[in-house]
């Protein structure tokens, strides 16, 4: 897997892509040939942006959306003085803002939480302290007064190279046999650090002199990680596929791993979602004689990213073959009550999952959109059975426990459907290999492949506008589409900058069949033509972005955006946060308003209520090092950068910030 001569970023993100999906449904043109010649899409070269923009033609023929009212009837929306294009050692933010770190990598989340010692870090004192690559953010707040809340994040995946001294960049140690030095050299206690630095925390924080800072011992501070005791609910719990030596009734498992985005309900749960699982096991040459190996070999299981495996017979499928059908969930946390078995909702299916947007329907059922992160996967809808009870808390503990799990069909013509993945229906039935419900939702990627889902463009987060309740998928890219396999929702092939679709449910609808989309912006440059990229044309040379990921929405219904994969050598801009209109004459304009250290990715973001805060969480910073000869892997002896620190022998800390505007008052709203 590990290849010398290969950038690093490069293969995490074809590691990340081991799952890659196989099945014949549509998606390979077949849709854009219902509206559009072959002819016209397969013309070399130029295809891309010839097809892109048949493709155009067809959707303003279709959308009357563009006509939606401003949302407060003028412009700007985003009312801020854009960044200016920038990729250096530390981070931005826009003029008249502050963004002062809040809680780093390593600090104490536990009451007796040792202090950091990057030298000499050890499993121990890691799982007391903040974990390691924060992703999703949440704020649920405390009181009604507004200064105090509960955060909620993610700690989604570990760097070793950056993390612990001594071991080479990944991919720079090859010895004569071929081996990766740095995997090797991965020791026990490496790998017990690195579990320590997965899952997530829980802290309280309070705001003080219009400063927030974490509340030291708080009774609601909680570490999670890969080995806290877990309870597998829904339809896949004691399924005979999710019974291992350790846990013979299937109901139990211990940690969650690689927890990306995710979303905080209604009744103030924390929904954290696994998505890459196939990075931790092991043993590739079991895979054959492995009773599931259609299913792992769907899911890039194993992957052996990481040692786990080594040191865990768990992690090894040719010991524990079922132990990965444990992984790959929607995880439900109550952050206000530290004693509560975090609990894996089996009903919402298992794959890559990205993140939990989500909204109360009008009908009072709770609807979660869900991304499955890898090129030519899927957009998932799941909807309750039950309705959110808004004055008992307690009512909504099981909610995730039943409901309908769908995938989702783009139409040429600018309609969409949702799939429904019941057992017995649409060939999910036993003799194509699904024994019951249980088996549908752990194999609900092959499940999902039945139905003829629509492969997508690596679907990232996916948010509702509580605004609208128009919903937007960020399609983080795909570089591996060709040009003859592009859909209508999914325009260029390759795909190298990703796009966002819009969604508008039937009837406003969100348990409706049916949908109508269309695209809102498809990234990178749009001064170069081939690349098929659509911004408004009000956007500045600074305001485009690419490889949209991480979004959310404020309490005004504007849409922010996170990217993940923006370089000096890429796109010439660090990653950061866009704010991007989605109504009004000034639909698809956007606007930078924050940018990452190099290196790093941007991940959370998330809006206090009163929209006076934004909380950012800056991931991986100091990965990669890229200059005039292109892209360099770093290690902790040579990061690309020490933020947030800057001190020798302390390496990049992974870090949450807190944007705040000087002087106070909502971010980017006029006072
Ligand atoms: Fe963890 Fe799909 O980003
Ligand atoms: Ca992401
Ligand atoms: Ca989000
Ligand atoms: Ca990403």
């Amino acid at each position: 897997m590990i290849e010398a001569d290969r950038p690093v970023s490069v293969q995490a993100e074809e590691a990340e892509d081991g799952g890659a999906n196989s099945s014949m449904n549509a998606s390979l043109g077949d849709v854009v040939a219902q509206r559009l010649s072959r002819r016209d899409v397969m013309r070399g070269a130029l295809a891309v942006s010839v097809a892109g923009a048949a493709v155009e033609s067809v959707l303003r023929a279709v959308s009357p959306a563009a006509a939606a009212p401003a949302l407060d009837g003028a412009r700007p929306v985003f009312d801020f003085a854009e960044l200016g294009v920038i990729e250096d050692e530390t981070h931005h933010v826009a003029d008249g803002y502050d963004a002062d770190v809040l809680i780093r990598w390593g600090n104490p989340v536990v009451g007796d939480a040792p202090a950091f010692a990057p030298a000499t870090q050890g499993p121990e004192a890691q799982a007391k302290q903040f974990g390691y690559n924060n992703d999703f953010i949440g704020f649920i707040p405390l009181g009604t007064a507004g200064d105090r809340g509960l955060l909620v994040v993610n700690h989604e995946y570990t760097n070793e190279e950056l993390m612990f001294a001594g071991l080479l960049p990944r991919g720079r140690g090859m010895d004569a046999a071929g081996k990766d030095a740095v995997f090797e050299a991965i020791t026990e206690r490496h790998v017990a650090v690195e579990m320590m630095a997965h899952g997530g925390s829980v802290i309280e924080i309070a705001r003080s002199g219009g400063k927030w800072a974490v509340v030291p011992d708080s009774k609601y501070a909680r570490r999670i990680t890969a080995e806290t005791e877990m309870e597998i609910s829904g339809p896949a719990r004691g399924h005979a596929l999710m019974r291992t030596s350790a846990d013979p009734e299937g109901s139990r498992v211990r940690g969650m791993i690689n927890n990306c985005a995710g979303g905080v309900t209604p009744w103030g749960t924390w929904l954290t979602c696994e998505e890459n699982t196939n990075y931790y096991f092991w043993n590739k040459a079991a895979l054959d004689r492995h009773p599931q190996r259609s299913g792992l070999v769907r899911y890039g299981i194993p992957s052996e990213w990481y040692q786990w495996g080594r040191f865990h017979e768990r992690f090894d499928i040719g010991r524990e073959p079922n132990e990965p059908h444990r992984f790959g969930w929607v995880v439900e946390i109550d952050p206000m009550d530290p004693d509560s078995v975090p609990v894996k909702r089996t009903a919402m299916g298992r794959f890559k999952h990205e993140g939990a947007g989500n909204i109360v329907n009008k009908d009072g059922r709770f609807v979660v959109y869900q991304g499955d992160d890898e090129r030519f996967d899927y957009l998932y809808r799941f909807v309750t059975e039950g309705k959110v009870d808004a004055a008992d808390r307690a009512k909504n503990r099981d909610l995730l426990d039943r409901g309908t799990l769908s995938v989702a069909r783009f139409d040429a013509d600018g309609t969409g459907h949702w799939l429904p993945l019941i057992h017995g229906q649409s060939g999910l039935v036993p003799a194509l290999g699904f024994a019951d419900q249980g088996e549908v939702l752990i194999q609900a990627r092959l499940a999902a492949d039945m139905l003829g889902a629509t492969k997508m463009d690596r679907p990232e987060d996916v948010d509702v506008n509580p605004a609208t309740g128009k919903v937007y998928a960020m399609l983080t890219n795909n570089t591996k589409r060709k040009s003859d396999v592009t859909d209508a929702a999914n325009p260029r092939g390759p795909n190298v900058f990703g796009h966002i679709i819009e969604i508008t449910p039937d009837d406003g609808d969100h348990a409706a069949g049916g949908f109508r989309w269309e695209i809102l912006v498809k990234c990178g440059d749009p001064a170069i033509a081939p690349l098929g990229a659509a911004f408004n044309p009000a956007t500045s040379r600074n305001g485009w972005f690419a490889m949209p990921d991480n979004c959310t929405f404020d309490a005004e219904g504007r849409l922010w955006v996170a990217t993940d994969g923006n370089s000096a050598a890429k796109t010439g801009r660090a990653d950061g946060i866009w704010g991007i209109d989605t109504q009004g004459e000034g639909r698809g304009t956007s606007t930078c308003f924050f940018q990452v250290p190099r290196g790093a990715e941007m991940c959370g973001p998330c809006f206090t209520p009163d929209m006076e805060t934004m909380f950012l969480a800056v991931q991986h910073p100091g990965e990669v090092a890229e200059g005039a000869k292109g892209q360099k892997a770093a290690s902790f002896e040579d990061p690309s950068t020490r933020w947030p620190d800057f001190q020798d022998g302390v390496p990049p800390r992974p870090s949450v910030v807190a944007v705040t505007r000087r002087g106070g008052g909502k971010i980017a709203r006029g006072t």
